[in-house]
Order: structure tokens, then sequence, then C-alpha cells
């Protein structure tokens, strides 16, 4: 599959079927996210591959309270937590990925633009992952529904990291649905008079 295809035919996959995906399969995914971009080439990401038996231990941490507020009620945006669950339940294979270069632990304070550089990086890398799996006919999403409990998934998988998003990976039970798209003229900003 070339490039063009893998941007156009990735799509955030909510229903994985049973079939299970290989060993080899996770480190070819995972192998292509060494080649993003990084700031002064830091390579800040970091990733704890829970399957087989790890999902039991996964699993319980949701099975107790999240400790944040979410922003959803805010924005006026659909609540999507319990559904992002029961999606991670079904997925053969969930890639937490952390952010270890985090101004907190790095630097003994935290400096916005060092954060913000290798979030960059690590959204990179992501994208990186998730074209790979598409172009293997394998199904992704990115889910950040996993930040109420921060907390526990920092200490459990990588105390002096930051998480910055959960990856689910399997076979798509059917083709993904193409979500709607922005036209392109409405996101060149022009210089105002
Ligand atoms: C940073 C980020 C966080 C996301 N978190 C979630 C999530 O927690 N749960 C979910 O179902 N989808 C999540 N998504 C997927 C988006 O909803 C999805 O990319 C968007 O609706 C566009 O659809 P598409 O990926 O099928 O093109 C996330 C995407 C990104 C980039």
């Amino acid at each position: 599959m070339n490039i063009d295809d893998a941007i156009l035919n990735r799509f955030s996959c909510r229903e994985f079927s049973s079939k299970q995906l290989t060993d080899s399969q996770i480190t070819e995914i995972l192998n292509v996210a060494r080649y993003a971009p990084s700031p002064k080439n830091r390579q800040p990401w970091r990733f704890f591959i829970v399957r087989n038996a790890e999902r039991k231990t996964f699993v319980k941490i949701f099975e107790k309270n999240g400790d944040i507020f979410c922003c959803a009620d805010k924005l006026n945006e659909f609540n999507s937590e319990n559904q992002t669950y029961k999606i991670l339940n079904e997925a053969d294979t969930i890639i937490l990925v952390f952010n270890l270069y985090y101004s907190r632990t790095i630097l003994g304070k935290d400096d916005p633009l060092f954060d913000v550089t290798n979030i960059q990086a690590i959204g990179a890398a992501i994208q990186n992952m998730l074209l790979k799996a598409t172009s293997m006919g394998i199904g992704s999403l990115w889910v950040c529904d996993v930040f109420s409990h921060n907390q526990q998934l920092c200490s459990q998988y990588c105390p002096d990291g930051q998480l910055i998003a959960a990856i689910a990976l399997g076979y798509p039970k059917k083709n993904g649905l193409k979500s709607f798209r922005k036209p392109l003229e409405d996101l060149i900003i022009t210089k105002q008079e």
C-alpha cells in the first residue's frame, strides 16, 4: 500500500474482531515509531504493550473510579469514556504511549516548550504506527479517554513518564466509515485587510 492509500484508508476502528495479531506484527508496527522526527533527536517515546496476561491488570485499573474531571461537558462534546473502555476491552493489543522526557521529572520543573515539542514528536510516532497498521490491514484507534486513570497508569507502567495516549489495535470487524473533513479552503488563514 502506498503512502496516499494508507493516509486515506486509515480510520478510527471502534469494533474489533476476535482474530489475534501476532507478536511480529506488533513489532513491525512499533518499529516504524522509531523513525519519527523528534526535537534534538531526543526520541522521547516509550511504549508499554498490553497483551495477553497483562490485560487483566490493565482492565482492573479501569474498574476503579478515575481521578480527573472530564472536559466533555464544558465543550458540549459527547462524553465517550464508557464507550472507549468497551473498545479497549475488545482490542487485541493496547499500546500505552509515554513521554519519558517529561520536564517535571527530567528538569524538576514544568517547561511548556520542552513538553510541547516532545509531545509533537510523539504524535508523529503515533501516526507512523497508525499508518503502518492500516497498510497491514490492521485496525487502530488513538485513545485519550484513558486520562481519567492517568495516575494509576503512570505508576503501574512508567512512573517517570507522562502518559500521552493509548493505541488500540486489532482486526476490524467491518470497514470504517469515512469521517467528515473540513474543506481545505476553510483551513487556510488569509490575511485580514
Ligand atoms: C489525540 C486524539 C485522541 C483521541 N481519543 C479518542 C478516544 O479516546 N476515543 C475514541 O473513540 N476516539 C478517539 N480519537 C479518535 C478521533 O475521534 C478520530 O480521529 C476523529 O473522530 C476522526 O475520525 P477518523 O480517525 O476515523 O478519521 C482520538 C484522536 C486523537 C488524535
